[in-house]
């Protein structure tokens, strides 16, 4: 069990990283097409490693995917659900183990994030939640 554990650690780390190096290659210019805040708010997100598992587009990664995700209800393992909302992000980042959205494994650390990063991240999560936002274009 804890091995299996260290395997999911080593994979996750090898994604974030490779993760990291593409998207700072593919997505340069087209981070310059999104509008200034939501463009801050993806560069955020990438220098903390969370859009090595959460990815912006829809595709499934190592956690949920963020996009269309705002305002959505969210089904745990072991039963209860919450509405993705502001409540919600706070709590999911600050004790990720708590509740565990139903299908993922339990990999996500704790995350101290400001007021201000906190407010960047529900900004990015409603843009994402817009259809045709052009997240999909620009994150591959
Ligand atoms: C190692 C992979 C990993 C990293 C890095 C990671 N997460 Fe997660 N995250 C997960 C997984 C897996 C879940 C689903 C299980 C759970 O609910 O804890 C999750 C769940 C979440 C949820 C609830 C999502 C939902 O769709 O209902 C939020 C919000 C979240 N993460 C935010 C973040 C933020 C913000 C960061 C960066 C500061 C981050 N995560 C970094 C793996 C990760």
């Amino acid at each position: 069990m804890r091995q299996k554990n260290i395997l999911w650690i080593v994979a996750a780390a090898t994604v974030a990283l490779l993760g990291g190096l593409w998207w700072r290659q593919q997505n340069s210019a087209a981070l310059a097409a999104l509008p200034p805040e939501v463009a801050q708010a993806m560069a955020m997100v990438q220098a903390k490693g969370c859009a090595a598992c959460h990815s912006h587009d829809g595709a499934a990664g190592i956690g949920p995917s963020w996009r269309g995700s705002w305002g959505k209800v969210r089904e745990f393992t072991g039963g209860g659900s919450a509405v993705f909302d502001a409540a919600y992000l706070r709590e999911s980042i600050s004790a990720p183990a708590a509740q565990l959205v139903q299908g993922f494994p339990n990999l996500m650390l704790p995350v101290g994030l400001s007021e201000d990063e906190l407010q960047q991240l529900e900004l990015l999560l409603r843009y994402l939640a817009e259809p045709n936002s052009g997240v999909a274009a620009a994150d591959g």
